[in-house]
């Protein structure tokens, strides 16, 4: 069932319980932050009261928190740097880590890619799930603790102009599923969500694929955008992520598609 207007998509919506409806003790490291999704995500979670920590290589700007509840601390860091994530998981010892980090693909077809462009979302985008995942399981995080894999709806369907970006997110996926039979198998309590976003005109590497895409079929790019439907906003990435925290684990899938009318489980 797809609950539309950022509602967490459950079969039965009523059962979750918002046993973590208060974040104020909940320190949240958002990993890519400085601007796009990340940026929404880190601001949602402050305006909803948590300690967020907002991780990228270029301090973002950030209004004060709603409410004057959550806070906002920046870090500046390369998250793909094999040392950074578990220096900043000591440091901050967080319940909370969302992983939006990723690089933005060269837009091009598959014979005009070289190996360094066709693989720059392995060594961003995989290398950063990689080394943060292996962290939260190696220290481990609290039991209760929630991990959220920011991946993409292109993991699904594929994305034929942009190298091998499709194949990492479905690799950060698959990784997240890994980490969370990890957890099982450990007895951590820690629960490991993936989620797919659509693609979004709204940020920077959002638009760079639309246009690409539009002038692949022979569109304009308002023509593309339309047939999209309602643009994810980062905000609405960040009310939906908010959400899912919240919501109780046992209730909360292994994966999710994102899109301007929310959540929707995956199969
Ligand atoms: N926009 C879409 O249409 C769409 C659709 C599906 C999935 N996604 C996924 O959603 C995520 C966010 O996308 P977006 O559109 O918001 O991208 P964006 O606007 O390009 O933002 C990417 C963020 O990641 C940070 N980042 C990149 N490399 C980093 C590194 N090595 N260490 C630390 N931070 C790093 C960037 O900050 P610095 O450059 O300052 O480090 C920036 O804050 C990505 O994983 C993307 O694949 C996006």
């Amino acid at each position: 069932m797809y609950v539309p207007n950022r509602s967490l998509d459950t079969e039965a919506a009523h059962d979750l319980e918002d046993t973590m409806s208060d974040l104020s003790g909940r320190t949240t490291i958002v990993v890519g932050a400085s601007r796009g999704l990340g940026r929404g995500i880190a601001a949602a979670f402050a305006d909803a009261g948590a300690p967020v920590i907002a991780v990228a290589r270029t301090a973002g700007t950030f209004d004060e928190p709603a409410n004057g509840a959550g806070s906002l601390r920046t870090e500046v860091a390369d998250a793909a740097d094999a040392t950074v994530a578990g220096s900043l998981l000591d440091r901050h010892q967080p319940e909370n880590v969302v992983l939006v980090a990723g690089a933005t693909p060269l837009m091009r077809p598959l014979q005009h890619h070289t190996w360094e462009s066709f693989s720059a979302n392995w060594e961003t985008d995989v290398r950063i799930a990689f080394h943060w995942v292996r962290e939260v399981l190696l220290k481990p995080l609290r039991p209760g603790s929630r991990v959220i894999v920011v991946s993409s709806g292109a993991a699904l369907a594929g994305s034929p102009l942009s190298g091998g970006y499709a194949g990492a997110k479905a690799t950060q996926r698959f990784i997240t599923a890994y980490a969370q039979e990890e957890s099982d198998r450990a007895g951590l309590g820690i629960t490991f969500t993936a989620v797919m976003p659509r693609i979004t005109p709204l940020t920077e590497l959002g638009r760079s694929a639309a246009r690409a895409y539009a002038v692949r079929g022979g569109q304009s790019e308002e023509e593309y955008l339309r047939q999209l439907g309602a643009p994810l906003t980062p905000e609405a990435a960040g009310a939906a992520l908010v959400e899912l925290v919240r919501a109780d684990a046992a209730t909360v899938a292994p994966g999710y598609l994102l899109t301007g009318g929310g959540l929707k489980k995956l199969p």
